[in-house]
């Protein structure tokens, strides 16, 4: 099973709380997503392996290190992960930017597939799927089970707050899968929402409702 990492830095669970309180507005509340997306790109990156270089500076020859292994995808699930992706990009600029749209189905509840556009070269990248709510899970399921099935081998789930039976659904479907949140929450309720969550993340986002 791959593993749960819960991103308990200060910075990270101080700005949760105003990203979750309902009187946080729709341009703070985006500056804000945005604001934790970087600071958990930046702890999410802390395993990435380096290579040694040499690097001349202005007093002489000195070894020192740079980014070795795969290049970086991100995949936001469509519409809420977009709110994610310029933070990541803020470290990670060279980054590409693959995009997954899902809907559910009125009859099966299941998710559908609308909209897929991946980098050309799935197969040679590390991709980090993200979406601010891992709620049922099914979303990030059928997201993964789409890039996996154009030839991702290396895939990390990235969300704010995660529902522990989202956890549990996308630890089973996909154990491969590393899940990297800033909150686990309690539970979800009838409706589908996260307790206590922060609402409707797309709605919040971008001003709808
Ligand atoms: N999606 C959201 O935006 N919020 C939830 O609480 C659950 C799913």
């Amino acid at each position: 099973m791959g593993k749960v990492h819960v991103f308990d830095h200060p910075l990270i669970q101080h700005k949760l709380t105003f990203i979750r309180d309902v009187n946080t507005g729709t341009k703070e509340f985006r500056e804000l997503v945005d604001e934790v997306a970087t600071l958990m790109a930046y702890e999410i990156t802390r395993d990435m392996p380096l290579q040694k270089t040499e690097v001349e500076t202005p007093v002489m020859m000195a070894e020192s290190y740079v980014l070795a292994g795969k290049k970086l995808g991100i995949v936001p699930i469509l519409r809420a992960g977009l709110g994610m992706v310029e933070g990541i990009l803020e470290l990670i600029p060279a980054a590409k930017v693959g995009h997954i749209g899902l809907y559910r189905d009125p009859e099966t509840l299941k998710p559908v597939e609308y909209y897929a556009k991946l980098p050309s070269d799935v197969g040679e990248r590390e991709f980090i799927v993200v979406d601010p709510m891992l709620a049922t899970g099914g979303s990030a399921v059928a997201a993964i089970d789409s890039l996996k099935a154009r030839g991702a081998t290396n895939i990390k789930f990235m969300c704010l707050i995660a529902a522990p039976e989202g956890v549990q659904v996308l630890a089973d479907a996909h154990p491969d899968v590393d899940i990297y949140i800033a909150a686990l929450d309690e539970k979800l309720n009838e409706h589908g929402y996260i307790v206590p969550g922060l609402g409707d993340a797309g709605d919040r986002l971008f001003g709808t409702k």
